[in-house]
C-alpha cells in the first residue's frame, strides 16, 4: 500500500519540491495550498495520486474549512508541516495584525491540521509528523534582528513537537522537527535581499523526504539542526 503524505505549503519553495519528489517516490500526496494552479503540473503528471485542499491560513473560517475536508486524512501517514512565513522588522514596528499573521500560518495552522490528521496517524504503522522550522528558533543558535515573531512562533512548533512525541510515544505517532539553515526560496529572497542561501528548495526536499519516510524509527521527539553553517 503506498504511504500517504499530507503537506501544508504545498505550493511554494520547499514544499513544491516536497510534492514533487514524494510523488516520484510513488507516494499519495494531500497538498494544501492557497492556490491549486501552484501544483497544476504535477495533477497533469499523477492524477489521483495528487488531491489538492485550497486554503488560506489568513481567512478566519480555515479551521472549518479544514474540517469538511476531514475525511481526506483518514488514512494519513505521513504529515509535514511545512507552511511558513517570515515578516522581518523591528519588533516595536509589528502591528497586533502583523503578529496575528504569523501566529496563524507559523503555529496554528500546523495544529489544525495535525489535529484533522491524528485519526489516521493512530492507525499507521508509519505515523511520523514532520515540523519545519528554522535555526534561528534554536535555543543557544546566533540570532537575527527583525526576526522576533517569525523566530519565535517557530520556537513554539519546536516545542509542540516534543510534547506531542511524549503525549503520542504508545500511539506510535513519531513527531521531529526540522530547524532549517538558509534555504534559496522566495522567502528567503524577500527577507534577506543579496544574501546567499546554503542550500537549494531541491536539496533540502531530498533530505526532508528521506527523513519523513526512512528514519521515522530512529528519532522521535527531535529537534534537529539542518544547517551546514552558522548562522
Ligand atoms: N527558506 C529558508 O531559508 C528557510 C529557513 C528555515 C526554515 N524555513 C521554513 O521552511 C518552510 C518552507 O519555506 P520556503 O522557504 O519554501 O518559503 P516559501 O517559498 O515562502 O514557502 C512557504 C509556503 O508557506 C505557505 N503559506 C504562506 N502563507 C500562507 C497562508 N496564508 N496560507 C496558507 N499557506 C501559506 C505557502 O504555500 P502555498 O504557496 O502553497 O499557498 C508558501 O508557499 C517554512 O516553514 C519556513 O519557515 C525556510
Amino acid at each position: 500500500m503506498s504511504t500517504k503524505v499530507v503537506i501544508s505549503g504545498a505550493g511554494g519553495g520547499i514544499g513544491i519540491n516536497l510534492v514533487d519528489q514524494l510523488l516520484n517516490e510513488g507516494c499519495e500526496v494531500i497538498a494544501i495550498t492557497r492556490n491549486a494552479l501552484k501544483v497544476s503540473t504535477q495533477k497533469e503528471k499523477f492524477g489521483d495520486l495528487l488531491k489538492v485542499i485550497e486554503i488560506d491560513f489568513l481567512q478566519n473560517n480555515f479551521i472549518e474549512i479544514l474540517d469538511t475536508q476531514k475525511h481526506e486524512f483518514h488514512n494519513v501517514d505521513i504529515l509535514i508541516n511545512n507552511a511558513g512565513l517570515l515578516i522581518n522588522k523591528p519588533f516595536e514596528e509589528f502591528s497586533m495584525v502583523e503578529i496575528q499573521k504569523l501566529i496563524s500560518v507559523n503555529y496554528s495552522a500546523a495544529l489544525a491540521i495535525t489535529q484533522n490528521c491524528i485519526p489516521g496517524l493512530k492507525k499507521s504503522d508509519r505515523a511520523h509528523v514532520v515540523n519545519i522550522s528554522t535555526m534561528g528558533a534554536v535555543q543557544g543558535s546566533v540570532k537575527f534582528p527583525g526576526l522576533s515573531i517569525y523566530a519565535s512562533t517557530k520556537a513554539a512548533i519546536c516545542t509542540f513537537t516534543e510534547v506531542m512525541a511524549e503525549e503520542y510515544k504508545n500511539e506510535g505517532i513519531h513527531f521531529n522537527c526540522l530547524a532549517l539553515g538558509s534555504v534559496d526560496t522566495d522567502m528567503f529572497n524577500h527577507a534577506f535581499p543579496g544574501q546567499h542561501a546554503a542550500s537549494s528548495p531541491i536539496e533540502i526536499a531530498k533530505f526532508i523526504v528521506d527523513f519523513s519516510l526512512n528514519k521515522r524509527e530512529l528519532f522521535n521527539g527531535k529537534i534537529i539542526p539542518v544547517a551546514a553553517q552558522t548562522p
